[in-house]
C-alpha cells in the first residue's frame, strides 16, 4: 500500500531557510527508502521578512487558502531583526495557528544520545517530558489596547483572556496525551495563588476534566515552583499542561535543560483535524549564524518525527528519530550550539545516509 501526502514548506526567516530545506531533504530520502510505500509532495511558500519587505505584508490575504488542503505544513521561523517582531509574529505565524485554530502545542523533550545537557545530577532517561501548550487563547489572545498614546497619562493592557471551552479542550487534549505515555502522569501548570480568577478557572477545569481519566495520576504545580522542580527533581514530570505564555517559558527552560535549544521540536495541533497542523523547530531565526551553514537541523528533524507520526506513519517517523538519534550520538556530527563544529549538511547528509542504510539493512 502507498501512501502520499502534500506538505506546504514555509522556511520564514534566518536560519529557517536552511533548516527547512534540510528537512525536506531528510523526508525525501525517506520517501526513497519506502521503496514506493510512502510519497510526499511539497509546495513551498516564500513567506515571511523577506515578502514582507516586497508586498507590505507577510503572507498573502488568501495564504490560509493556499494551505488549507495540505496535510502538514513544515514551518522554519519567523523573526527578522529589520521588523517589530510583533509585526512578524502576528502577520505569519500567530495568524497560521489562529486561523487553523491549532490549539495544542506539543513540546517533547528528551536528552537524545551523545548530547551533553546540563543538569550534573540527572540521567540522561530521567529527562522525558512532553509540554502541552495552550496555543489559542491566554496571554496570548491579543485582547488589549493603548490609549493616549505618547503623553505622560498613556496606559497599555494586555489582557489574558481563558474560555471554558479553550480551557477544557486543551486539559482534555493533555489528559489524553499523558494517558498514552507509560507514566500516565500530568502535572497542570497553574499561577492560581496570585491570579485569582482565570487562573482559578483554570485549576476548576482541571479537576472536572481528571475525573474523565481516572487511569492518569496528576498533580498541580506554580509556575515558578516548576521551574525550581525541573532543575531538581526533572523525573518527577512527564506530560506538563500550562497556558501559553506559562509553557512559553517553559519550554526553552526544558530545551536549554536537555542540551540546546537547537535540537527542540514542536507541533501546533488541530486534534480536530479540520486543518493541516504545522510542525516547526523552536529555536527561532537565529540571525546571528544565518548564512552560514551553522545551524542545527535537528530540531526541525524531530519536527518531522512528529509530522509523521500525526499523519499515522509511525513507522516512518521512528526511522527518522532513530536515525536523528543514531547522528547525535557522534560527537564529531555536532554542530556549534553542542559545542561541536559540524555544520549543517553535515548533519543533513549523515542522517539521510542513515535513512537510506535502514532499507539496506532491512534487505539484508
Ligand atoms: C515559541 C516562540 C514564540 C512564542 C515567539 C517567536 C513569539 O518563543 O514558539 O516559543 O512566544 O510563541
Ligand atoms: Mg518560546
Amino acid at each position: 500500500m502507498s501512501s502520499s501526502y502534500s506538505i506546504a514548506t514555509i522556511p520564514g526567516d534566518g536560519i529557517g531557510k536552511e533548516v527547512i530545506p534540510a528537512g525536506r531533504e531528510v523526508m525525501e530520502a525517506l520517501a526513497a527508502a519506502s521503496g514506493g510505500a510512502l510519497h510526499f509532495t511539497f509546495e513551498d511558500f516564500g513567506w515571511g521578512g523577506d515578502w514582507y519587505r516586497a508586498h507590505g505584508e507577510m503572507m498573502p490575504a488568501d495564504g490560509l487558502e493556499a494551505l488549507r488542503g495540505k496535510d502538514a505544513i513544515l514551518f522554519g521561523s519567523a523573526g527578522d531583526p529589520h521588523i517589530p517582531d510583533h509585526i512578524t509574529l502576528w502577520g505569519l505565524r500567530l495568524k497560521i495557528c489562529q486561523g487553523f485554530d491549532q490549539y495544542a502545542n506539543v513540546r517533547p523533550t528528551r536528552i537524545l544520545p551523545g548530547i551533553d545537557g546540563p543538569l550534573k545530577r540527572c540521567a540522561p532517561g530521567q529527562l522525558d517530558w512532553v509540554i502541552v501548550r495552550e496555543n489559542s487563547e491566554g496571554e496570548y489572545a491579543g485582547v488589549g489596547g493603548r490609549v493616549h498614546q505618547g503623553h505622560p497619562i498613556e496606559a497599555a493592557t494586555d489582557v489574558s483572556m481563558m474560555t471554558r471551552a479553550g480551557v477544557e479542550r486543551i486539559m482534555r487534549f493533555a489528559f489524553n496525551l499523558a494517558r498514552s505515555r507509560p507514566r500516565k502522569l500530568l502535572t497542570v501548570v497553574t499561577k492560581s495563588n496570585a491570579q485569582r480568577h482565570a487562573m482559578v478557572m483554570w485549576d476548576e477545569i482541571a479537576l472536572q476534566i481528571s475525573k474523565e481519566f481516572p487511569d492518569v495520576a496528576w498533580d498541580k504545580e506554580l509556575v515558578d515552583a516548576c521551574t525550581a522542580r525541573m532543575v531538581n527533581r526533572p523525573a518527577s514530570l512527564d506530560t506538563i499542561v500550562a497556558t501559553n505564555l506559562h509553557a512559553d517559558i517553559l519550554s526553552d527552560l526544558a530545551a536549554a535543560l536537555a542540551g540546546s535549544l537547537g535540537i527542540a521540536p514542536t507541533g501546533n495541533i488541530d486534534p480536530e483535524r479540520r486543518y493541516p497542523s504545522m510542525f516547526e523547530p523552536i529555536h527561532g531565526s537565529a540571525f546571528d549564524i544565518m548564512g552560514k551553514g551553522l545551524a542545527n537541523p535537528v530540531g526541525t528533524f524531530w519536527s518531522v518525527v512528529m509530522l509523521l507520526e500525526h499523519l499515522g506513519e509511525a513507522e516512518a517517523a521512528r526511522q527518522v528519530m532513530e536515525a536523528v538519534e543514531h547522528v547525535t550520538a557522534n560527537p564529531s556530527l555536532h554542530t556549534r550550539d553542542l559545542g561541536g563544529s559540524a555544520t549543517t549538511e553535515q548533519v543533513t547528509r549523515a542522517v539521510c545516509e542513515h535513512i537510506a542504510g535502514t532499507r539496506q539493512r532491512l534487505a539484508a
